[in-house]
């Protein structure tokens, strides 16, 4: 993908606005600015599920808030009893960055597991931008092996620490955008070390990896090759996401309607 530096700096507001931001704000704004430019209009006819028409790309919500709190919404009501595939469908889409990142995982044998971390490591995008990893993690926590929710927490640390003997080298593009003396806030690095250290490091490393290759503004995408993996693998509530009383359900609230007063 292209990335027009002067467009991306424009989203972020005055110079003087740019330059108090912390290299790592800088660096997850654009991680979010790709994200939104690949799901946008220009490319929504290669993927089944459309741009939801409720969001528009040339009114940008707040900075740290999701798309799912943009104004002109005009959301589909879910069904009683949402499921994950409902709120793909419904509140996720078109949702290309993550289902490129699952549809790599799966094409290079990667285990079922870590396809479904692709697929969810960003989706919480949606709803928030800062930290995350820590909010994505939180949302999925009742409904996934911890080793998935585990892997969706550090990823958003790891992608800023090269790991070259296992083929993750630091995304070059960042280089280019903030220089090469970008440094990550303080409290990635402590996330860094603890997950380097963490008999579940892969997990978090095998989403950077499959992340970094997923933003590929040609590639063709479908929710349809994860459906048999989702049954298997995520412990779908019957009463549907939001009303199983876990500790999330109120997330899972917040995403299908955003728009209540209280
Ligand atoms: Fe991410
Ligand atoms: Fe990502």
């Amino acid at each position: 993908m292209k990335i027009d530096r002067r467009k991306f700096f424009g989203t972020l507001g005055t110079s003087a606005a740019i330059s108090a931001m912390s290299h790592h704000a800088r660096a997850e704004a654009l991680e979010h600015y790709m994200i939104e430019q690949l799901d946008s209009e220009a490319h929504a006819e290669d993927t089944d599920a459309k741009m939801l028409d409720f969001y528009d790309p040339e009114r940008p919500v707040p900075r740290g808030t999701g798309r799912l709190f943009a104004e002109n919404k005009n959301l589909t009501p879910m069904p009683k009893a949402p499921t994950l595939a409902d709120f793909f469908a419904l509140r996720f889409a078109p949702a290309r960055h993550v289902l490129q990142s699952a549809q790599r995982a799966l094409a290079t044998d990667q285990p079922e597991r870590t396809v479904l971390a692709c697929l969810l490591h960003d989706t919480v995008l949606n709803l928030v931008k800062p930290d995350h990893g820590w909010w994505g993690a939180q949302l999925y926590e009742p409904y996934v092996d911890e080793r998935v929710s585990w892997g969706i927490r550090y990823h958003q640390a790891l992608r800023f620490f090269p790991d070259p003997e296992n083929g993750y080298e630091y995304p070059e593009f960042y280089n280019r955008i903030f220089g090469e003396d970008y440094e990550p806030d303080e409290h990635l690095k402590l996330a860094y070390k603890f997950a380097r250290d963490h008999k579940w490091y892969m997990e978090a490393r095998l989403i950077t990896m499959n992340d970094e290759y997923s933003f590929n503004d040609e590639a063709k995408v479908s929710i349809e090759p994860f459906i048999d993996i989702i049954g298997r693998h995520f412990k779908q509530p019957k009463e549907g996401l939001g009303n199983d009383n876990t500790a999330s359900s109120h997330m899972w609230r917040t995403i299908a309607n955003p728009n209540r007063p209280l």
